[in-house]
């Protein structure tokens, strides 16, 4: 009997033990999405070069990775500029000629035009970023 309650208690503690981490692991994990979702333009400095105007192909985007900004050219001489972070689960969108802004992860597809979600997981825009073009160079506005 006393091995029996012995092993019970011991059961137990190891329920308890494996459920905490656990717990943590999902508190981890929520934090991260939040994170992804967030602003991708947040902190960027204003006159900040991001492109040159030749970067950026007509029906296509351009991604500048070390500021997280994706910059499109829906029609020739029409420029915007978007958060290359996914609004699904924070991957960066890749550089196409394709007539969309892709994601690689899960295949989101966003509009070049206002950065809505064309098709994919993705449900949410991607933000706008404020852009000057002058001359060749596309900065931060
Ligand atoms: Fe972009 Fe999932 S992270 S589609």
């Amino acid at each position: 009997m006393t091995a029996i309650n012995r092993r019970r208690a011991l059961t137990g503690s190891a329920a308890v033990a494996v459920g905490v981490p656990v717990l943590a692991a999902c508190g981890s994990d929520s934090s991260d999405a939040d994170d992804s979702t967030g602003s991708g333009d947040a902190g960027g400095t204003p006159g900040e070069e991001l492109a040159a105007v030749a970067d950026v192909p007509v029906g296509g985007c351009f991604v500048v990775s070390g500021a997280k900004v994706v910059v499109t050219q829906p029609t020739e001489g029409d420029f915007k500029a978007f958060t290359a972070v996914c609004t699904h689960r924070g991957c960066l969108v890749e550089s196409s000629t394709e007539g969309d802004i892709p994601c690689p992860c899960h295949s989101s597809k966003f509009s070049l035009d206002d950065g809505s979600p064309l098709s994919g997981p993705a449900t949410a825009a991607l933000e706008e970023v404020e852009i000057t073009v002058s001359g060749d160079s596309i900065t931060r506005a």
